[in-house]
């Protein structure tokens, strides 16, 4: 095994270095405190591995992204977010009769206690659907009793089940709330996402017709959504969990963590961006700003903390947007817009040296605008879909023998021990 030598204050010390199945080597530098008394110090966390994982491998130079070890583009075309669902949260493929068994399981969980839609009206009826999920979710933990002991393994599965299915009833409720229509009980007889179409889309006065490409080019975005490694609200459902946090209380986190619009949030902003933006003939003005250090516009959609090269989410979202408008005989100016920026971006020294490419957010909106959401859903859909890898996350890490309670240090920079003074004295 490589070591990793550091002299401090004359002294040598090494440390070894760790290696995965892929991916860069780590320095393991457990022993450097107690061994040195020095902290590493790497706020943003760019230089640093905070957990061991075999869920998810992203490879940002290369633009590589591998669920399990399988690629997310063949996921995309061939498998289905229940499959997916399965494969992150077992670590194989499921046989037909497991999927079979899986679909099922889910799809007996998708109801909500009856007692969960008196929370929805607490909320005005402009609440942003994600202050709405991060309130509902967290409510979740006041209701299942019988699956927080998080050390057993079973309970730990019943509410990870229970997490899977709810989030699109949980979903389509906030949109129906907002909306002022009544809630749509889920259907057993429908798939994991036209379920989810219908309870969004449906109206008790009528049956709902579930329109089979935008159910594919729908589950697909899931499938697309569905986990990212160590992102921020993984990183945060991951830091409730090791505090052995209530599950239900830990994606709430993770909902609050990813609305930001530099994480989760930049769907529903690049959308807003793309529409302000308006025509093409606009978009020069707006990649200036957007190289300005003293504008604080940043293009929405675009860069990313580990891709340097194409997010390979973007390249199948791209491709999605002409599905859904074909199948839905739409279209809408903005992807135009959208292609012509990425185009004029993309030659622009700027974002070439700065290695800022779309990411998944860039071309997600346009398509979830298509099939009818408000672009105040977006987060809440991209929320749905990593619920699945936030609870394979906090089930990994939960389930590590040499799992510990989160606690970083810091680098102190605030006043030493001075005497308090009697404020008749100051
Ligand atoms: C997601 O982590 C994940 O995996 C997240 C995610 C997932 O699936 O979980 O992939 C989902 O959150 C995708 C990212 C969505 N966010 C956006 O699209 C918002 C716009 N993008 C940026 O805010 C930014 O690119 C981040 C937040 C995504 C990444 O920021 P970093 O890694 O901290 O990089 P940085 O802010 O230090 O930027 C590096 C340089 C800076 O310039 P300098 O200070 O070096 O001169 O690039 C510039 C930035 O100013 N820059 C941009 C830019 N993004 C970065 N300039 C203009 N437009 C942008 N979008």
């Amino acid at each position: 095994m490589a070591n990793v030598k550091l002299t401090s204050e004359g002294k040598d010390f090494e440390y070894p270095v760790l290696s995965g199945s892929v991916g860069p080597d780590v320095v393991d530098i457990r022993k450097l405190y107690g061994q040195t008394g020095l902290f590493t110090f790497d706020p943003g966390f760019t230089s640093t591995a905070s957990c061991e994982s075999a869920l998810t491998y992203i490879d940002g130079d290369e633009g590589i992204l591998l669920h399990r070890g399988y690629p997310i583009g063949q996921l995309a075309e061939h498998s289905s977010f229940m499959e997916v669902s399965y494969l992150l949260l077992n670590g194989e493929l499921p046989s037909q009769d497991e999927l079979g068994q899986f679909e099922y399981t889910i799809s007996r969980h998708t109801m909500l206690h009856e007692q969960l839609a008196t929370f929805y009206r607490g909320f005005r009826r402009d609440a942003h659907p994600m202050a709405i999920m991060c309130g509902v979710v967290g409510a979740l933990s006041a209701f299942y009793h019988d699956s927080t002991d998080i050390s057993d393994p079973m309970q730990r599965k019943i509410a990870s089940h229970r997490l899977i299915a709810k989030m699109p009833t949980i979903a389509a409720m906030a949109y129906k709330y907002s909306v002022g229509q009544p809630f749509m009980y889920p259907r057993n007889d429908l798939s994991y996402t036209g379920n989810f179409l219908r309870m969004t889309f449906g109206v008790p006065a009528e049956e709902y017709e579930v329109i089979p490409e935008v159910e594919k080019a729908l589950d697909r975005i899931f499938i697309l959504h569905a986990d990212h490694e160590q992102n921020a609200s993984t990183s945060t459902v991951r830091l409730a969990g090791s505090s052995g946090a209530n599950p239900f209380a830990c994606i709430a986190a993770g909902i609050a963590c990813l609305w930001g619009p530099a994480h989760g949030g930049a769907n529903e902003a690049a959308l807003n961006m793309l529409r302000e933006i308006g025509t093409p003939d606009r978009i020069k003005h707006y990649i200036e700003r957007a190289k300005d250090k003293n504008d604080p516009f940043r293009l929405m959609g675009f860069g990313h903390r580990v891709y340097k090269n194409y997010d390979p989410r973007a390249t199948v979202m791209q491709q999605t947007v002409r599905d859904v408008f074909k199948a839905l005989k739409v279209t809408d100016p903005v992807f135009e817009t959208a292609l012509q920026l990425e185009e004029i971006a993309l030659s622009d020294p700027y974002f070439a040296e700065k290695k800022l490419f779309p990411n998944v957010d860039f071309y997600s909106g346009i398509i979830l605008s298509a099939i009818g959401f408000p672009t105040t859903m977006f987060t809440a859909l991209f929320a749905l879909a990593r619920t699945v890898g936030w609870v394979a996350q906090w089930n990994e890490m939960i389930s590590d023998p040499g799992q510990k309670i989160g606690r970083p240090r810091q680098l102190y920079t605030g006043p030493t021990q001075r005497e308090y003074v009697p404020v008749a004295q100051r």
